[in-house]
């Protein structure tokens, strides 16, 4: 059977993810998003959340189970899942500055609670070089990047999309291999690239090992997944078994002045046979 893809038109319940993300797609939804858009399914999962633009911009499924290694993600998303932690939150956004001092400040604070922790992650996430968070580097521009006026805001747009929705911070496989719900089960993967320097952008290593593991759990996997990957070799080679679609987008690295977007070269990778309209 195959799936028909249709040209991107974006979904009604799409919100913008709160947080800005080192290999976000937010600036690649557009292709993407008709490789997910055709397979109708009632549980959807995102093993590699990072800041989740794809399960931000996509119909909400009846469940959904979303996850990230990375533990200061999954507790941000926690807390604006929560009414009153998320309300905490903006209040502590509403009378902050971007500037370098400020920056400074909050990465050398310790956080004494678990507010404290999220207001941490979010304000540099938010202030800091690519949307990074482990050795942020100061990366907010006047005029480019969102004004903390509207961080607050932006924690009450995403918040009806992370009701009773399953958050985790496992191991890939754990969730891949959790049972179904529904009876249609549709994951979206996204793990770090094969060639990147992950050793910047995020605390947990992602090894050859880890690459050659996730290929053999997805080629074992009963559900339907749809995985976007760099386009190399290497990957070609571990995903000779499924359908590769080449596409290509561009990239928003940071927000220096002047400065263009990259352009990747990318695979989707898929278990279902997709044809475009
Ligand atoms: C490319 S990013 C995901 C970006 C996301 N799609 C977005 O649009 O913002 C990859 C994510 O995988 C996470 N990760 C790394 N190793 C992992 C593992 N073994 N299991 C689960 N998540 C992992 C990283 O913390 C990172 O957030």
């Amino acid at each position: 059977m195959d799936y028909i893809a249709t040209t991107y038109i974006p979904s009604k319940q799409k919100v913008k993810s709160p947080l800005r993300y080192p290999g976000g797609k937010f600036y690649a939804l557009k292709h993407i998003m008709p490789y997910i858009d055709c397979v109708p399914h009632d549980e959807y999962r995102e093993p590699f959340l990072g800041g989740g633009s794809v399960f931000f911009a996509k119909e909400k499924a009846q469940y959904n189970i979303l996850n990230d290694l990375e533990t200061d993600i999954i507790r941000f998303f926690n807390a604006i899942k929560n009414s009153d932690t998320r309300i905490a939150l903006a209040a502590l956004m509403n009378n902050e500055v971007a500037t370098r001092s400020r920056h400074a400040e909050v990465k050398a604070m310790v956080p004494k609670t678990p507010l404290q922790e999220v207001f941490k992650t979010y304000y540099l996430n938010r202030t800091s070089y690519s949307g990074i968070i482990n050795m942020p580097a100061w990366g907010y521009a006047d005029g480019k990047s969102a004004p903390p006026s509207s961080w607050g805001k932006f924690l009450f747009d995403a918040a009806p999309k992370l009701e009773g929705v399953d958050l985790f911070s496992l191991d890939f496989m754990e969730i891949i291999k959790m049972p179904a719900r529904g009876k249609t089960v549709l994951m979206y993967l996204d793990p770090p690239y094969y060639h990147t320097d992950q050793k910047r952008a995020y605390t947990k290593p992602f090894t050859v090992s880890d690459h050659i593991r996730l290929s053999e759990a997805l080629k074992q996997t009963d559900f339907l997944f749809c995985l976007s990957y760099d386009n190399c070799p290497e990957v070609r080679e571990l995903y000779n078994w499924a359908n590769l679609y080449d596409v290509s987008w561009l990239y928003n690295t940071d927000n220096k002045p002047g400065q263009s977007r990259k352009h990747g070269n990318e695979l989707i990778i898929t278990n279902y046979s997709v044809v475009h309209k």
